[in-house]
Protein backbone atom coordinates (compact mmCIF):
# COMPACT_ATOMS: atom_id res chain seq x y z
CA UNK A 1 0.00 0.00 0.00
CA UNK A 2 1.79 3.27 -1.13
CA UNK A 3 1.58 6.27 -3.45
CA UNK A 4 2.78 6.50 -6.60
CA UNK A 5 3.89 9.57 -8.96
CA UNK A 6 4.82 10.46 -11.87
CA UNK A 7 5.74 13.43 -14.13
CA UNK A 8 7.14 14.01 -17.80
CA UNK A 9 6.95 17.37 -19.11
CA UNK A 10 8.31 20.93 -19.76
CA UNK A 11 9.14 21.39 -16.01
CA UNK A 12 11.45 19.95 -14.37
CA UNK A 13 10.12 16.88 -12.12
CA UNK A 14 11.86 16.98 -9.17
CA UNK A 15 10.11 19.25 -7.37
CA UNK A 16 6.48 18.14 -8.95
CA UNK A 17 7.05 14.66 -7.63
CA UNK A 18 8.16 15.95 -4.24
CA UNK A 19 5.15 17.99 -4.12
CA UNK A 20 3.12 15.18 -5.47
CA UNK A 21 3.99 12.49 -2.71
CA UNK A 22 3.65 15.34 0.22
CA UNK A 23 0.27 14.74 -0.64
CA UNK A 24 -0.05 11.28 -1.24
CA UNK A 25 1.87 10.34 2.09
CA UNK A 26 -1.48 9.10 3.46
CA UNK A 27 -1.27 6.02 1.60
CA UNK A 28 2.19 5.39 3.79
CA UNK A 29 5.36 7.15 5.28
CA UNK A 30 8.06 4.46 6.16
CA UNK A 31 10.37 5.38 3.24
CA UNK A 32 10.36 7.13 0.17
CA UNK A 33 11.98 7.51 -3.31
CA UNK A 34 12.46 9.42 -6.52
CA UNK A 35 13.68 8.52 -9.26
CA UNK A 36 14.95 11.35 -12.07
CA UNK A 37 16.10 10.51 -15.77
CA UNK A 38 18.47 13.17 -17.80
CA UNK A 39 20.10 12.36 -21.11
CA UNK A 40 21.11 8.73 -19.99
CA UNK A 41 21.98 10.45 -16.72
CA UNK A 42 19.54 8.93 -13.67
CA UNK A 43 19.21 10.71 -10.34
CA UNK A 44 17.84 8.12 -7.54
CA UNK A 45 17.36 8.98 -3.78
CA UNK A 46 15.66 6.20 -1.95
CA UNK A 47 15.64 7.04 1.98
CA UNK A 48 13.94 5.80 5.28
CA UNK A 49 11.75 8.15 6.73
CA UNK A 50 9.21 10.67 5.48
CA UNK A 51 8.39 12.78 2.26
CA UNK A 52 7.19 16.32 4.70
CA UNK A 53 10.73 16.44 5.97
CA UNK A 54 11.79 16.42 2.21
CA UNK A 55 12.64 19.86 0.75
CA UNK A 56 11.63 20.07 -2.95
CA UNK A 57 14.81 21.90 -4.46
CA UNK A 58 14.54 23.41 -7.46
CA UNK A 59 18.05 22.73 -9.07
CA UNK A 60 17.66 20.73 -12.40
CA UNK A 61 17.49 17.18 -12.41
CA UNK A 62 15.38 16.38 -15.36
CA UNK A 63 11.70 16.50 -16.95
CA UNK A 64 10.97 12.92 -16.06
CA UNK A 65 10.38 11.36 -13.31
CA UNK A 66 8.61 8.65 -10.77
CA UNK A 67 8.28 8.79 -7.33
CA UNK A 68 7.16 6.42 -4.32
CA UNK A 69 5.44 6.76 -0.53
CA UNK A 70 5.87 3.20 0.87
CA UNK A 71 3.99 1.39 3.58
CA UNK A 72 6.22 -1.70 3.82
CA UNK A 73 4.10 -5.06 2.84
CA UNK A 74 7.36 -7.34 1.40
CA UNK A 75 10.04 -6.80 3.07
CA UNK A 76 11.08 -4.73 6.15
CA UNK A 77 11.31 -0.72 6.10
CA UNK A 78 15.15 -0.15 4.74
CA UNK A 79 16.73 2.06 1.85
CA UNK A 80 17.44 -1.06 -0.53
CA UNK A 81 13.77 -1.77 -0.38
CA UNK A 82 12.00 1.75 -0.71
CA UNK A 83 11.43 2.02 -4.52
CA UNK A 84 11.89 3.19 -7.24
CA UNK A 85 13.29 -0.39 -7.37
CA UNK A 86 15.70 -1.17 -10.29
CA UNK A 87 17.18 -3.80 -12.44
CA UNK A 88 19.82 -3.06 -15.22
CA UNK A 89 18.50 0.14 -15.78
CA UNK A 90 14.80 -0.12 -15.73
CA UNK A 91 13.25 2.20 -12.22
CA UNK A 92 9.83 1.09 -10.97
CA UNK A 93 7.65 2.15 -8.85
CA UNK A 94 4.28 -0.17 -7.32
CA UNK A 95 1.46 -0.24 -5.36
CA UNK A 96 0.02 -3.47 -4.74
CA UNK A 97 1.26 -7.02 -4.02
CA UNK A 98 2.70 -9.14 -6.41
CA UNK A 99 1.42 -12.88 -4.79
CA UNK A 100 3.77 -15.22 -7.25
CA UNK A 101 7.29 -13.00 -6.32
CA UNK A 102 8.45 -15.94 -4.86
CA UNK A 103 8.05 -18.31 -7.53
CA UNK A 104 9.23 -15.64 -10.06
CA UNK A 105 12.47 -14.97 -8.10
CA UNK A 106 13.50 -18.44 -7.67
CA UNK A 107 13.03 -18.83 -11.69
CA UNK A 108 15.25 -15.27 -12.40
CA UNK A 109 17.71 -16.65 -9.57
CA UNK A 110 17.83 -19.67 -11.88
CA UNK A 111 18.64 -17.72 -14.98
CA UNK A 112 21.40 -15.70 -12.73
CA UNK A 113 19.39 -12.76 -12.16
CA UNK A 114 20.91 -10.64 -8.64
CA UNK A 115 18.62 -9.67 -6.39
CA UNK A 116 19.25 -5.85 -4.11
CA UNK A 117 16.30 -6.07 -2.15
CA UNK A 118 13.71 -8.35 0.35
CA UNK A 119 10.76 -6.30 -1.89
CA UNK A 120 8.32 -7.97 -4.58
CA UNK A 121 8.25 -4.77 -6.64
CA UNK A 122 12.10 -5.91 -7.65
CA UNK A 123 11.05 -8.47 -9.59
CA UNK A 124 8.98 -6.42 -11.97
CA UNK A 125 12.27 -4.48 -12.82
CA UNK A 126 14.29 -8.44 -13.43
CA UNK A 127 11.25 -9.19 -15.68
CA UNK A 128 11.01 -6.09 -17.55
CA UNK A 129 14.99 -6.34 -17.91
CA UNK A 130 13.83 -10.11 -19.01
CA UNK A 131 11.83 -8.70 -21.86
CA UNK A 132 13.26 -6.21 -23.05
CA UNK A 133 13.58 -5.61 -26.64
CA UNK A 134 13.89 -2.00 -27.43
CA UNK A 135 10.78 -0.90 -26.51
CA UNK A 136 9.69 -0.30 -22.56
CA UNK A 137 6.12 -0.74 -23.46
CA UNK A 138 6.32 -3.79 -24.73
CA UNK A 139 8.47 -4.92 -22.26
CA UNK A 140 6.11 -3.94 -19.48
CA UNK A 141 3.25 -5.73 -20.62
CA UNK A 142 4.86 -8.74 -21.52
CA UNK A 143 6.17 -8.62 -17.50
CA UNK A 144 3.07 -7.88 -16.82
CA UNK A 145 1.41 -11.38 -18.33
CA UNK A 146 3.99 -13.44 -15.75
CA UNK A 147 2.54 -11.54 -12.74
CA UNK A 148 -0.33 -12.69 -10.16
CA UNK A 149 -1.63 -9.53 -7.68
CA UNK A 150 -1.95 -6.24 -7.71
CA UNK A 151 -0.38 -3.16 -9.02
CA UNK A 152 -0.31 0.12 -10.35
CA UNK A 153 2.97 0.66 -11.47
CA UNK A 154 4.65 3.70 -13.33
CA UNK A 155 8.36 2.81 -15.19
CA UNK A 156 11.09 4.31 -16.77
CA UNK A 157 14.29 3.51 -18.26
CA UNK A 158 17.33 5.45 -19.84
CA UNK A 159 17.38 3.01 -22.32
CA UNK A 160 14.00 4.09 -23.72
CA UNK A 161 13.69 7.38 -22.35
CA UNK A 162 11.19 10.33 -23.31
CA UNK A 163 8.10 8.25 -21.44
CA UNK A 164 6.93 6.76 -18.43
CA UNK A 165 4.59 3.63 -19.15
CA UNK A 166 1.87 2.67 -16.48
CA UNK A 167 -0.47 -0.19 -15.59
CA UNK A 168 -3.24 -0.78 -13.57
CA UNK A 169 -4.81 -4.47 -11.99
CA UNK A 170 -6.77 -3.53 -8.39
CA UNK A 171 -4.52 -0.34 -7.52
CA UNK A 172 -5.62 3.18 -8.62
CA UNK A 173 -3.71 4.87 -10.95
CA UNK A 174 -4.78 8.23 -12.89
CA UNK A 175 -3.32 10.94 -15.61
CA UNK A 176 -3.67 13.96 -15.42
CA UNK A 177 -3.47 15.63 -18.63
CA UNK A 178 -1.54 19.30 -18.02
CA UNK A 179 -0.52 22.56 -20.27
CA UNK A 180 2.90 21.33 -20.19
CA UNK A 181 2.88 17.60 -19.89
CA UNK A 182 1.62 14.56 -18.17
CA UNK A 183 1.41 14.15 -14.49
CA UNK A 184 0.24 10.10 -12.72
CA UNK A 185 -0.71 9.45 -9.64
CA UNK A 186 -1.98 6.52 -7.42
CA UNK A 187 -5.21 9.57 -6.59
CA UNK A 188 -6.42 12.76 -7.90
CA UNK A 189 -5.09 14.88 -4.61
CA UNK A 190 -1.80 14.74 -6.25
CA UNK A 191 -1.93 16.21 -9.83
CA UNK A 192 -4.89 18.63 -8.66
CA UNK A 193 -1.77 21.30 -8.33
CA UNK A 194 -1.34 21.10 -12.21
CA UNK A 195 -4.03 20.13 -13.73
CA UNK A 196 -7.95 19.55 -13.41
CA UNK A 197 -8.33 17.34 -16.63
CA UNK A 198 -7.72 13.64 -15.56
CA UNK A 199 -8.39 10.05 -16.87
CA UNK A 200 -8.55 6.91 -14.56
CA UNK A 201 -6.96 4.03 -15.66
CA UNK A 202 -9.53 0.42 -15.40
CA UNK A 203 -7.81 -2.54 -14.62
CA UNK A 204 -5.93 -4.02 -17.28
CA UNK A 205 -5.36 -1.06 -18.86
CA UNK A 206 -1.80 0.48 -19.34
CA UNK A 207 -0.76 3.74 -20.81
CA UNK A 208 2.71 5.53 -22.21
CA UNK A 209 2.91 9.29 -21.90
CA UNK A 210 5.11 11.04 -23.52
CA UNK A 211 6.25 15.23 -22.88
CA UNK A 212 3.03 16.14 -25.42
CA UNK A 213 1.17 12.83 -26.65
CA UNK A 214 -0.25 9.39 -24.72
CA UNK A 215 -1.31 6.24 -25.85
CA UNK A 216 -3.90 4.17 -23.75
CA UNK A 217 -5.46 0.92 -24.95
CA UNK A 218 -8.62 2.03 -25.53
CA UNK A 219 -10.05 5.70 -25.99
CA UNK A 220 -10.85 7.12 -22.48
CA UNK A 221 -13.21 10.16 -21.25
CA UNK A 222 -11.37 12.91 -19.81
CA UNK A 223 -13.13 14.29 -16.22
CA UNK A 224 -12.97 17.55 -14.88
CA UNK A 225 -12.23 17.51 -10.90
CA UNK A 226 -14.65 20.18 -9.49
CA UNK A 227 -12.73 20.08 -6.55
CA UNK A 228 -9.97 22.05 -4.77
CA UNK A 229 -7.06 20.56 -2.34
CA UNK A 230 -8.21 22.08 0.97
CA UNK A 231 -4.78 23.14 2.59
CA UNK A 232 -4.48 22.47 5.83
CA UNK A 233 -2.12 23.30 8.98
CA UNK A 234 -2.55 22.78 12.84
CA UNK A 235 -2.82 26.21 13.82
CA UNK A 236 -2.35 26.41 17.35
CA UNK A 237 -2.40 23.27 18.09
CA UNK A 238 0.81 20.44 18.46
CA UNK A 239 -1.07 17.66 17.02
CA UNK A 240 -3.35 17.25 13.82
CA UNK A 241 -5.28 14.77 16.23
CA UNK A 242 -6.04 17.09 18.84
CA UNK A 243 -7.21 19.96 16.44
CA UNK A 244 -9.28 17.50 14.14
CA UNK A 245 -11.16 16.13 17.82
CA UNK A 246 -11.55 19.53 18.76
CA UNK A 247 -13.00 19.84 14.78
CA UNK A 248 -15.99 17.45 16.12
CA UNK A 249 -18.67 19.73 17.06
CA UNK A 250 -18.40 21.64 13.95
CA UNK A 251 -18.87 18.39 12.03
CA UNK A 252 -22.19 17.84 13.17
CA UNK A 253 -23.43 21.04 11.97
CA UNK A 254 -21.85 20.63 8.73
CA UNK A 255 -22.94 16.85 8.44
CA UNK A 256 -26.72 18.33 8.92
CA UNK A 257 -26.69 21.53 7.25
CA UNK A 258 -29.43 21.61 4.74
CA UNK A 259 -30.64 17.99 5.34
CA UNK A 260 -32.95 18.38 8.09
CA UNK A 261 -36.84 18.50 7.34
CA UNK A 262 -39.30 18.77 10.32
CA UNK A 263 -39.79 14.99 10.37
CA UNK A 264 -37.88 13.47 7.66
CA UNK A 265 -34.15 14.69 6.46
CA UNK A 266 -33.36 15.65 2.51
CA UNK A 267 -30.28 13.66 1.36
CA UNK A 268 -29.87 14.36 -2.20
CA UNK A 269 -27.09 11.78 -3.02
CA UNK A 270 -30.17 8.81 -1.91
CA UNK A 271 -32.79 10.47 -4.26
CA UNK A 272 -32.00 8.12 -7.38
CA UNK A 273 -31.88 4.97 -4.70
CA UNK A 274 -35.27 5.80 -3.05
CA UNK A 275 -37.58 3.43 -4.80
CA UNK A 276 -34.83 0.80 -4.11
CA UNK A 277 -34.13 1.61 -0.27
CA UNK A 278 -38.36 1.49 -0.08
CA UNK A 279 -38.10 -1.72 -1.29
CA UNK A 280 -34.91 -3.37 0.07
CA UNK A 281 -35.33 -5.93 2.88
CA UNK A 282 -31.83 -5.78 4.84
CA UNK A 283 -28.57 -3.69 4.66
CA UNK A 284 -25.32 -4.19 4.88
CA UNK A 285 -22.98 -1.76 6.42
CA UNK A 286 -19.37 -2.15 5.39
CA UNK A 287 -16.25 -0.96 6.61
CA UNK A 288 -13.33 -1.19 7.88
CA UNK A 289 -11.08 -0.41 11.85
CA UNK A 290 -13.21 2.78 12.76
CA UNK A 291 -15.21 3.00 9.78
CA UNK A 292 -16.14 -1.10 10.79
CA UNK A 293 -17.51 0.65 14.13
CA UNK A 294 -19.23 3.29 12.74
CA UNK A 295 -20.81 0.56 10.44
CA UNK A 296 -21.45 -1.26 13.63
CA UNK A 297 -23.64 1.68 15.61
CA UNK A 298 -25.14 2.15 11.72
CA UNK A 299 -26.39 -1.77 11.95
CA UNK A 300 -28.25 -0.38 16.39
CA UNK A 301 -29.47 2.88 14.82
CA UNK A 302 -31.22 1.11 11.70
CA UNK A 303 -32.62 -1.80 13.39
CA UNK A 304 -33.67 0.76 16.37
CA UNK A 305 -34.85 3.72 14.15
CA UNK A 306 -35.58 1.88 11.01
CA UNK A 307 -37.18 -0.91 11.77
CA UNK A 308 -35.00 -2.84 9.32
CA UNK A 309 -33.06 -5.66 9.22
CA UNK A 310 -28.80 -4.47 9.23
CA UNK A 311 -25.74 -5.79 9.88
CA UNK A 312 -22.29 -4.75 10.13
CA UNK A 313 -19.79 -6.50 7.86
CA UNK A 314 -15.51 -6.05 8.35
CA UNK A 315 -14.91 -4.97 4.48
CA UNK A 316 -11.54 -7.67 4.80
CA UNK A 317 -14.00 -10.40 5.46
CA UNK A 318 -17.50 -10.37 3.82
CA UNK A 319 -16.03 -10.56 0.36
CA UNK A 320 -14.92 -14.23 1.47
CA UNK A 321 -17.86 -15.24 3.05
CA UNK A 322 -21.11 -16.72 1.69
CA UNK A 323 -23.34 -14.40 2.39
CA UNK A 324 -26.21 -14.27 1.08
CA UNK A 325 -26.96 -11.56 -0.98
CA UNK A 326 -29.47 -10.06 -4.16
CA UNK A 327 -30.85 -7.13 -5.56
CA UNK A 328 -33.50 -6.98 -2.81
CA UNK A 329 -30.69 -5.59 -0.47
CA UNK A 330 -28.47 -2.50 -0.21
CA UNK A 331 -24.83 -2.07 0.99
CA UNK A 332 -23.90 1.44 2.63
CA UNK A 333 -19.80 1.66 2.66
CA UNK A 334 -18.63 3.67 5.32
CA UNK A 335 -15.17 5.10 4.95
CA UNK A 336 -13.39 8.39 5.36
CA UNK A 337 -10.71 8.27 2.05
CA UNK A 338 -13.15 6.01 0.25
CA UNK A 339 -10.44 4.30 -1.01
CA UNK A 340 -9.73 1.15 1.47
CA UNK A 341 -8.98 -1.32 -0.91
CA UNK A 342 -11.32 -4.26 1.56
CA UNK A 343 -14.13 -2.15 1.05
CA UNK A 344 -13.51 -1.42 -2.85
CA UNK A 345 -13.12 -5.21 -3.27
CA UNK A 346 -16.02 -5.80 -1.56
CA UNK A 347 -17.74 -3.73 -3.23
CA UNK A 348 -17.23 -5.16 -6.70
CA UNK A 349 -18.41 -8.54 -5.03
CA UNK A 350 -21.83 -6.56 -3.64
CA UNK A 351 -22.62 -5.30 -7.30
CA UNK A 352 -21.94 -8.79 -9.05
CA UNK A 353 -24.79 -10.12 -6.73
CA UNK A 354 -26.92 -6.64 -7.94
CA UNK A 355 -26.94 -5.36 -4.39
CA UNK A 356 -27.67 -1.58 -4.46
CA UNK A 357 -24.79 0.09 -3.63
CA UNK A 358 -24.47 3.67 -1.65
CA UNK A 359 -21.49 4.87 0.35
CA UNK A 360 -20.79 7.32 3.18
CA UNK A 361 -17.72 9.17 2.45
CA UNK A 362 -15.54 11.80 3.05
CA UNK A 363 -12.99 12.57 0.80
CA UNK A 364 -14.80 13.91 -2.35
CA UNK A 365 -14.14 12.01 -5.58
CA UNK A 366 -12.77 9.56 -4.20
CA UNK A 367 -12.92 5.86 -5.66
CA UNK A 368 -15.71 4.77 -3.26
CA UNK A 369 -17.62 7.77 -4.43
CA UNK A 370 -17.27 6.46 -8.50
CA UNK A 371 -18.01 2.89 -8.14
CA UNK A 372 -20.97 3.05 -5.54
CA UNK A 373 -25.08 3.68 -6.91
CA UNK A 374 -25.37 6.80 -4.78
CA UNK A 375 -24.83 7.77 -1.30
CA UNK A 376 -23.93 10.47 1.29
CA UNK A 377 -20.76 12.73 1.35
CA UNK A 378 -20.11 13.54 5.22
CA UNK A 379 -18.25 16.86 5.29
CA UNK A 380 -15.44 17.11 7.68
CA UNK A 381 -12.88 18.67 5.90
CA UNK A 382 -9.81 16.48 4.99
CA UNK A 383 -8.46 14.36 8.15
CA UNK A 384 -5.28 14.46 7.88
CA UNK A 385 -3.61 12.46 11.42
CA UNK A 386 -3.79 8.58 10.69
CA UNK A 387 -6.04 7.76 13.91
CA UNK A 388 -9.87 8.81 12.20
CA UNK A 389 -11.58 10.82 14.90
CA UNK A 390 -13.72 13.79 13.04
CA UNK A 391 -14.70 11.57 10.13
CA UNK A 392 -16.23 8.77 13.16
CA UNK A 393 -18.80 11.44 14.49
CA UNK A 394 -19.44 12.85 10.99
CA UNK A 395 -20.20 8.96 9.69
CA UNK A 396 -22.50 8.66 12.78
CA UNK A 397 -24.28 11.61 12.05
CA UNK A 398 -24.82 10.40 8.69
CA UNK A 399 -25.44 6.90 9.40
CA UNK A 400 -28.44 8.61 11.99
CA UNK A 401 -29.82 10.53 9.18
CA UNK A 402 -29.70 7.89 6.79
CA UNK A 403 -31.61 5.91 9.78
CA UNK A 404 -34.61 8.66 10.07
CA UNK A 405 -34.63 8.50 6.07
CA UNK A 406 -35.58 4.63 6.21
CA UNK A 407 -37.39 4.71 8.88
CA UNK A 408 -39.45 7.30 7.15
CA UNK A 409 -40.16 4.82 3.95
CA UNK A 410 -41.21 2.49 7.14
CA UNK A 411 -43.08 2.53 10.59
CA UNK A 412 -40.52 5.30 12.42
CA UNK A 413 -43.90 8.08 13.30
CA UNK A 414 -43.49 11.66 12.49
CA UNK A 415 -42.94 12.60 16.25
CA UNK A 416 -40.11 10.47 17.04
CA UNK A 417 -38.11 11.25 13.79
CA UNK A 418 -39.25 15.05 15.16
CA UNK A 419 -37.75 14.28 18.75
CA UNK A 420 -34.25 13.01 17.24
CA UNK A 421 -34.22 15.65 13.92
CA UNK A 422 -34.92 18.29 17.23
CA UNK A 423 -32.23 16.48 19.06
CA UNK A 424 -29.41 16.31 16.41
CA UNK A 425 -29.71 20.38 15.88
CA UNK A 426 -29.15 20.41 19.84
CA UNK A 427 -26.11 17.94 19.62
CA UNK A 428 -23.07 20.29 18.30
CA UNK A 429 -23.66 22.36 21.56
CA UNK A 430 -23.59 19.63 23.72
CA UNK A 431 -20.18 18.26 21.83
CA UNK A 432 -18.93 21.52 22.50
CA UNK A 433 -19.55 21.61 25.81
CA UNK A 434 -17.63 18.15 26.43
CA UNK A 435 -14.67 19.25 24.20
CA UNK A 436 -14.49 22.94 26.11
CA UNK A 437 -13.57 21.42 29.18
CA UNK A 438 -10.98 18.78 28.44
CA UNK A 439 -8.77 19.20 31.37
CA UNK A 440 -9.92 16.73 33.71
CA UNK A 441 -9.73 14.20 30.85
CA UNK A 442 -6.39 15.19 30.61
CA UNK A 443 -5.90 14.98 33.68
CA UNK A 444 -7.49 10.98 34.09
CA UNK A 445 -5.27 10.12 31.10
CA UNK A 446 -2.15 10.89 32.60
CA UNK A 447 -3.35 9.17 35.72
CA UNK A 448 -3.43 5.92 33.91
CA UNK A 449 -0.91 6.54 31.53
CA UNK A 450 1.22 3.75 33.25
CA UNK A 451 -0.86 1.30 32.74
CA UNK A 452 -0.17 -1.51 30.32
CA UNK A 453 -3.58 -2.68 29.43
CA UNK A 454 -7.12 -1.40 29.34
CA UNK A 455 -10.46 -2.77 29.16
CA UNK A 456 -13.61 -1.02 27.45
CA UNK A 457 -17.31 -1.52 27.85
CA UNK A 458 -20.27 -0.61 26.71
CA UNK A 459 -23.44 -1.99 25.68
CA UNK A 460 -26.44 -1.49 22.82
CA UNK A 461 -25.39 1.58 21.07
CA UNK A 462 -22.33 1.65 22.82
CA UNK A 463 -20.91 -1.02 22.41
CA UNK A 464 -19.44 -0.43 19.21
CA UNK A 465 -18.31 2.72 21.19
CA UNK A 466 -16.16 0.82 23.75
CA UNK A 467 -14.74 -1.12 20.71
CA UNK A 468 -13.20 2.52 19.13
CA UNK A 469 -12.31 3.63 22.25
CA UNK A 470 -10.06 1.01 22.36
CA UNK A 471 -8.69 0.78 18.79
CA UNK A 472 -7.59 4.74 19.04
CA UNK A 473 -6.02 3.96 22.42
CA UNK A 474 -3.99 1.41 21.31
CA UNK A 475 -3.65 2.57 17.72
CA UNK A 476 -1.70 5.96 18.61
CA UNK A 477 -0.43 4.88 22.40
CA UNK A 478 0.65 1.15 21.54
CA UNK A 479 -1.02 -0.01 24.59
CA UNK A 480 -2.98 -2.92 24.41
CA UNK A 481 -6.78 -2.04 24.56
CA UNK A 482 -9.90 -4.32 23.94
CA UNK A 483 -13.52 -3.67 23.67
CA UNK A 484 -16.64 -5.57 24.58
CA UNK A 485 -20.02 -5.04 25.27
CA UNK A 486 -20.49 -5.15 29.09
CA UNK A 487 -22.16 -8.14 29.26
CA UNK A 488 -20.20 -10.36 27.95
CA UNK A 489 -17.45 -9.56 30.35
CA UNK A 490 -18.59 -12.18 32.62
CA UNK A 491 -18.55 -14.77 29.76
CA UNK A 492 -14.17 -14.72 29.89
CA UNK A 493 -12.79 -11.52 29.37
CA UNK A 494 -13.68 -11.11 34.08
CA UNK A 495 -10.43 -13.27 34.00
CA UNK A 496 -7.71 -10.64 33.06
CA UNK A 497 -9.18 -7.73 35.06
CA UNK A 498 -7.32 -6.91 38.04
CA UNK A 499 -5.94 -4.14 39.69
CA UNK A 500 -3.57 -3.54 36.83
CA UNK A 501 -6.34 -3.41 34.24
CA UNK A 502 -8.02 -0.63 34.09
CA UNK A 503 -12.04 -0.95 32.61
CA UNK A 504 -13.16 2.56 31.08
CA UNK A 505 -16.91 2.20 31.25
CA UNK A 506 -19.19 3.81 28.78
CA UNK A 507 -22.51 4.06 31.09
CA UNK A 508 -25.15 6.83 30.01
CA UNK A 509 -28.54 6.59 31.26
CA UNK A 510 -29.91 4.81 29.10
CA UNK A 511 -32.07 1.34 28.33
CA UNK A 512 -28.96 -0.26 29.23
CA UNK A 513 -28.08 2.12 32.19
CA UNK A 514 -28.24 -0.60 35.02
CA UNK A 515 -27.13 -3.56 33.75
CA UNK A 516 -23.92 -0.80 33.10
CA UNK A 517 -23.94 -0.46 36.40
CA UNK A 518 -24.13 -4.22 37.01
CA UNK A 519 -21.28 -4.93 34.85
CA UNK A 520 -18.98 -2.00 36.93
CA UNK A 521 -20.18 -3.75 40.31
CA UNK A 522 -18.77 -6.92 38.74
CA UNK A 523 -14.95 -5.45 38.03
CA UNK A 524 -15.10 -3.72 41.19
CA UNK A 525 -15.35 -6.80 42.90
CA UNK A 526 -12.02 -7.95 41.04
CA UNK A 527 -10.47 -4.93 41.84
CA UNK A 528 -10.39 -3.20 38.52
CA UNK A 529 -10.13 0.51 38.50
CA UNK A 530 -12.88 2.15 36.43
CA UNK A 531 -13.41 4.70 34.43
CA UNK A 532 -17.09 5.72 33.87
CA UNK A 533 -18.38 8.04 31.13
CA UNK A 534 -21.26 9.18 32.71
CA UNK A 535 -24.30 11.73 32.65
CA UNK A 536 -23.72 14.93 34.81
CA UNK A 537 -25.11 14.71 38.19
CA UNK A 538 -25.49 10.63 38.09
CA UNK A 539 -24.20 9.96 41.99
CA UNK A 540 -24.92 6.41 41.46
CA UNK A 541 -22.02 5.97 38.71
CA UNK A 542 -19.66 8.33 40.97
CA UNK A 543 -19.87 5.71 43.57
CA UNK A 544 -18.80 2.88 41.74
CA UNK A 545 -15.95 4.07 39.20
CA UNK A 546 -12.91 5.44 40.82
CA UNK A 547 -12.70 8.39 37.86
CA UNK A 548 -15.37 9.97 35.88
CA UNK A 549 -15.85 12.09 32.80
CA UNK A 550 -19.44 13.91 32.57
CA UNK A 551 -21.30 14.16 29.26
CA UNK A 552 -24.81 15.88 28.18
CA UNK A 553 -27.99 13.78 28.20
CA UNK A 554 -29.11 13.10 24.75
CA UNK A 555 -31.81 10.52 23.32
CA UNK A 556 -30.43 7.17 23.42
CA UNK A 557 -29.55 6.95 20.06
CA UNK A 558 -27.34 9.97 19.77
CA UNK A 559 -25.08 9.06 23.22
CA UNK A 560 -22.54 7.45 20.29
CA UNK A 561 -21.82 10.61 19.28
CA UNK A 562 -20.94 12.21 22.65
CA UNK A 563 -19.91 9.31 23.68
CA UNK A 564 -17.20 9.13 21.67
CA UNK A 565 -15.28 12.26 22.15
CA UNK A 566 -14.07 11.52 25.75
CA UNK A 567 -12.62 8.74 23.97
CA UNK A 568 -11.18 10.49 21.72
CA UNK A 569 -9.35 13.19 24.14
CA UNK A 570 -8.49 10.31 26.51
CA UNK A 571 -6.51 8.29 23.81
CA UNK A 572 -4.99 11.09 22.67
CA UNK A 573 -3.61 12.94 26.16
CA UNK A 574 -3.06 9.15 27.28
CA UNK A 575 -0.47 9.01 23.69
CA UNK A 576 0.62 12.16 24.75
CA UNK A 577 1.80 11.50 28.44
CA UNK A 578 4.01 8.85 26.50
CA UNK A 579 5.36 11.00 23.56
CA UNK A 580 4.05 8.98 21.35
CA UNK A 581 3.77 10.07 17.13
CA UNK A 582 0.19 10.66 17.28
CA UNK A 583 -0.31 12.16 13.83
CA UNK A 584 1.85 9.23 12.31
CA UNK A 585 1.81 6.29 14.55
CA UNK A 586 4.49 3.76 13.81
CA UNK A 587 3.39 1.00 10.97
CA UNK A 588 0.09 2.70 10.02
CA UNK A 589 -1.07 4.66 7.34
CA UNK A 590 -4.09 6.85 6.71
CA UNK A 591 -5.01 4.97 3.78
CA UNK A 592 -5.39 0.86 3.15
CA UNK A 593 -5.14 0.73 -0.33
CA UNK A 594 -4.33 -3.02 0.07
CA UNK A 595 -6.07 -6.00 0.56
O1 LIG B 1 -10.52 5.55 5.06
P1 LIG B 1 -11.32 4.53 5.80
O2 LIG B 1 -12.30 5.14 6.73
O3 LIG B 1 -11.94 3.52 4.90
O4 LIG B 1 -10.25 3.75 6.68
C1 LIG B 1 -10.61 2.61 7.39
C2 LIG B 1 -9.59 2.27 8.44
O5 LIG B 1 -8.37 1.97 7.86
C3 LIG B 1 -9.40 3.43 9.44
O6 LIG B 1 -10.61 3.79 10.03
C4 LIG B 1 -8.41 3.04 10.53
O7 LIG B 1 -8.92 2.02 11.31
C5 LIG B 1 -8.08 4.28 11.36
N1 LIG B 1 -6.67 4.52 11.36
C6 LIG B 1 -8.56 4.17 12.77
O8 LIG B 1 -8.30 5.34 13.49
Amino acid sequence: MCGIIGYIGEKQAYPIIVNGLKKLEYRGYDSYGICVLNNNNVFLKRKVGRISEENSESEDKGFIGIGHSRWATTGSVCEKNAHPQEYNGFYVVHNGIIENYKDLKEELTGKGHQFNSDTDTEVIAHLISDEFNGNLEDAVRKALKRIVGSYGIAVVSPKDEGKIVIAKLSSPIIIGICADGHIIASDSSAVIDYTKQIITLDDNEMAVLRKDSYIISKEKKIETIDWENDSVSKGDYEHFMLKEIMEESKVIDSAIQGRLLEDDVKLGGLETSKERLKKANKIHLVGCGTGYYAAKTGEYLMEEIAGIDAEAQMGSEIRYRNVRLDSNQAAIFVSQSGETADNLASLKKMKEFGVLTLGVTNVIGSTQTKETEGGVYTRCGREVAVASTKAFIGQLTVLTMISIFLGRQRNLNSEKAKEIILELKNLSKKADSILGDCSKIEEIAKKYSQYKDFWFIGRKFNYPIALEGALKLKEISYVHAEGTPGGELKHGPLALIDENCPTIAICPQDSVYDKMLSNMEEVKARNGKIIAIANIGDEKVKEIADDVIYIPKTLECLFPILTTIPLHLFAYYLALSLNRDIDKPRNLAKSVTVE
